[in-house]
């Protein structure tokens, strides 16, 4: 009666990775229990997580090929846009996303347009708008920018309007640190840039005061939803962003936040569903409306066997 927090099924969002061909079933090497799945499994998989009681979903894709320009993100018949289109047909009432950048499609790896050594910020704003803009085309409810570009709210938010998207919402991931915590998802994307790193467009881990100002633009962009990542080891800056906008606040517990605890459990060093509930419980008391977690599932599940 007393509880002041309390998780339920409705705030989790669970990240699916999709890949090519059919049957695939592969097993990410750094995070035990999360897949690269083809369009057909994951159109199983979402109807069983749906069934266990997940509502809604972000889609990250693996490419057939990779290139420059990131074509494969904006592909009518790219491999997120089919994943899309099926799992509208098979479960129709899950809320889809979708992770909205390059970095999965372009052959060096970086979230935006690359000259030299450089990652050019407004020439990567039209390339990331067409892949937002075909992504709602192919039935997303909601758009999920990560690139970290300069003004990328703005772009995608007029695009999607002027292509008569006015109902897709934008989740943006506006406070995105720099973070060693992506490792495992770079394996599960194949994603790792090719040189160089992301901390000219990610943001530098000691800075807080940066983080509202990037959280007020994109606010003044016109994002839906504003999301701190990593999760854990900002919840001072998850709180920050709660208290001083009044947009709802997501934040990702990623993929090494999901490892760390993956890695204690299999050694016997901690009790994994626990230290589970504990993290994602200490994530919504610190503000998070939605949650982004790998252990969306298994965090229903652990709940309902505690009712
Ligand atoms: C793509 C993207 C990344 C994550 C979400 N979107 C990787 C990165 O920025 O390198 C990380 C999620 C995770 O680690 O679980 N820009
Ligand atoms: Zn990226």
């Amino acid at each position: 009666m007393v509880r002041e927090t309390r998780l339920t099924r409705d705030d989790f969002v669970l990240p699916l990775f999709v890949c090519p061909g059919s049957g695939v079933r592969r097993e990410i090497s750094s995070m035990p229990g999360v897949f690269n799945l083809s369009i057909d499994e994951t159109t199983k998989e979402v109807a069983a997580a749906y069934d266990a009681g997940v509502r809604s979903i972000i889609l990250f894709g693996l490419p057939e090929s990779k290139d420059e320009l990131a074509s494969g993100a904006y592909a009518e018949d790219g491999i997120v846009q089919r994943a899309i289109r099926a799992i509208r047909q098979s479960s129709p009432d899950v809320l889809i996303m979708a992770d909205t950048c390059l970095c999965e499609y372009t052959s060096h790896g970086h979230c935006g347009v690359v000259r030299g050594h450089e990652v050019l910020n407004d020439e990567s704003l039209d390339l990331l708008a067409r892949t937002a803009v075909s992504q709602a085309a192919a039935g997303a409810d909601l758009v999920g920018p990560s690139a970290m570009m300069d003004g990328q709210v703005g772009a995608i938010r007029e695009a999607l309007d002027e292509s008569g998207f006015e109902n897709v919402a934008i989740m943006s991931y506006a406070v995105k640190y720099a973070s060693g915590l992506y490792g495992p998802f770079r394996e599960a994307a194949q994603s790792a840039p090719e040189f160089g790193d992301r901390r000219a467009y990610q943001m530098d881990p000691p800075n807080v005061r940066e983080a509202m100002r990037e959280a007020e633009l994109d606010a003044a962009e016109g994002a839906d939803i504003l999301m701190v990542k990593p999760a854990t080891i900002y919840l001072d800056v998850l709180r920050m962003v709660r208290e001083r906008f009044d947009l709802p606040t997501a934040a990702y517990h990623v993929s090494g936040e999901y490892a760390l605890i993956k890695a204690a459990a299999q050694k016997g060093w901690i009790d994994e569903q626990r230290v589970m509930l504990e993290t994602l419980t200490s994530i919504k008391r610190a503000g998070a409306d939605i949650i982004l977690t790998y252990y969306a599932r298994e965090a229903i599940r652990a709940l309902e066997q505690i009712k």
